[in-house]
């Protein structure tokens, strides 16, 4: 039997081991964007034909997604990245608790469900690591389509009062730029009777795209990408083939990866203009950047300079790129100020990245970092999807080894990441089985560190 203290110092399997001082070279490729696949998946209930869906993530997340609309009698079968959808069977059901609660972003099926059904019940997403998350913005759109809603015990009631089981278009203002309710009352407005205006909605790209594939269905959405979407209802939805677009967070994520191991590297497909914010943002780092129609290739000089971030609603800096791109910071020369702005609770990477020895002071939402010459490998739990990510590419650049816990949240988001990176001169191994002693990792570091620091 172990004493108490034994297993303490023991890191418990499945974990990451990355290896640090790692330069990447080469052509990574981008999967299909998660947020953008999820919600297409829900805009499958508004119609009775058949879907297919293709570059689609494998990922967890969209494992309960199909889980989640299988509970609704919906067929779901899948190949590589491809998705077919078949919703004929599609009956009333309790959507259940633990899928929704695993899955915040499945809340949106309420609109497509409603509007399809007439009537639908769905447990309250709860909040999460991130924020409260509220939901208040989607209930008031439904609302405004002529929905009764109500929230009691934890479950979301939704009725058309209509005898016609029909929505009625409306005028309706967000009071914040939301994404996920953006997506709700969108695709419930599709079929709705009249006009339906949203102003201040948000302007994401997997926005776009789910307008894009609404339109192929049939419907009559102008507008999205821009903060005014008007949607005239039809009576019905076709089937349709769809390819999500390319994700951009994950390829955000390379692009960092790439500055923070001062490397070079192309990411590829990308849609450019999907990335701006992030490329400006590089560029003023003191990045090269060369943008082609569907690729971008960077090269990061050795020596990298701060700057400052706020995240902010589409175009602004993505909130879901702060804790990769305050990674980077850690080690670029001067003083960078990250602000968060979307989410009230996205900061739990900088405890981590503090204990990899970044000069961290954290005010409010306010990040304040002083870059250092490297950061040291450590020991690293995960305590969201984004803050994964930050912990692989600051261990790829750390010096000696981190292993990292907490995959259930990497592998939401991200389609084989280490398999990705080391493809590109990354060195991540996945132990399933193997404990590892902390005391043992933190010596062999502290000997790399020392070695490399009598070399320089
Ligand atoms: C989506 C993305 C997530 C990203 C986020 C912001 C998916 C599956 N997830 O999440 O990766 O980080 O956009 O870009 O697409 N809010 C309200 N009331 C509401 C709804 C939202 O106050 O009814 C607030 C939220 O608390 C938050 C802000 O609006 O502060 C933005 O949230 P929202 O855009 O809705 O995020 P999600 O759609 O949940």
């Amino acid at each position: 039997m172990h004493s108490v203290a034994s297993i303490s110092n023991k890191i418990q399997p499945p974990y990451l081991e990355v290896q640090g001082n790692c330069s990447l070279k080469g052509e990574i490729k981008v999967s299909g964007a998660k947020n953008s696949a999820l919600v297409l998946m829900a805009a499958s209930l508004l119609t009775e034909e058949s879907l297919k869906i293709q570059n689609i993530p494998q990922l967890t997340d969209i494992k309960v997604m199909s889980d989640l609309l299988r509970a609704a009698g919906v067929v779901v079968t899948s190949k590589n990245n491809e998705i077919d959808i078949s919703t004929k069977n599609l009956r009333k059901a309790n959507l259940p608790y633990e899928l929704v609660h695993a899955l915040r972003a499945s809340f949106v099926c309420i609109g497509p469900l409603l509007a399809r059904l007439g009537e639908v019940n769905i447990p309250l997403p709860g909040g999460c690591r991130i924020g409260a998350r509220p939901i208040d913005e989607h209930i008031k759109g439904l609302k405004a389509l002529g929905a009764n809603v109500t929230i009691e015990d934890g479950l979301v009631s939704a009725k058309i009062v209509n005898s016609r089981k029909k929505l009625q278009g409306s005028y309706i203002r967000f009071n914040c730029k939301s994404v996920g309710a953006t997506e709700t009352i969108l695709m419930a407005a599709t079929l709705a009777e009249g006009e339906t205006v949203l102003e201040n909605a948000a302007q994401e790209p997997e926005i776009q795209d789910l307008a894009e594939m609404l339109n192929k269905m049939g419907a009559n959405v102008k507008g999205a990408g821009s903060s005014r979407i008007t949607i005239k209802g039809v009576n019905k939805l076709n089937g349709t083939i769809h390819t999500v677009i390319p994700d951009r967070i994950e390829a955000g994520t390379f692009l960092i990866a790439a500055a923070m191991t001062r490397s070079s590297l192309k990411v590829s497909p990308v849609i450019p203009n999907h990335l701006e914010s992030l490329i400006e943002k590089l560029k003023e780092c003191g990045c090269t950047l060369k943008i082609n129609a569907s690729s971008i290739e960077i090269i990061a000089g050795k020596s990298l300079k701060s700057v400052d971030i706020t995240t902010n609603p589409f175009p602004g800096f993505p909130t879901d790129l702060q804790a990769p791109f305050m990674a980077l910071m850690t080690t670029a020369n001067g003083t960078s100020k990250i602000t968060e702005k979307v989410f009230e609770n996205r900061m739990q990477h900088v405890a981590e990245l503090q204990r990899m020895g970044g000069d961290i002071q954290l005010k409010g939402s306010t990040a304040v970092i002083e870059g250092i010459p490297y950061l040291s490998g450590t020991y690293l739990s995960a305590g969201d999807l984004r803050a994964s990510a930050a912990m692989i590419i600051a261990s790829l650049s750390a010096q000696g080894t981190s292993i990292i816990q907490g995959l259930e949240h990497l592998d939401r988001g991200y389609e084989q990441i280490e398999k990705k990176l080391n493809q590109v001169g990354g060195n991540i191994t996945r132990k399933n089985v193997n404990f590892i002693e902390k005391d043992n990792l933190e010596k062999s570091n502290r000997e790399v560190i020392s070695q490399q620091q009598e070399v320089a």
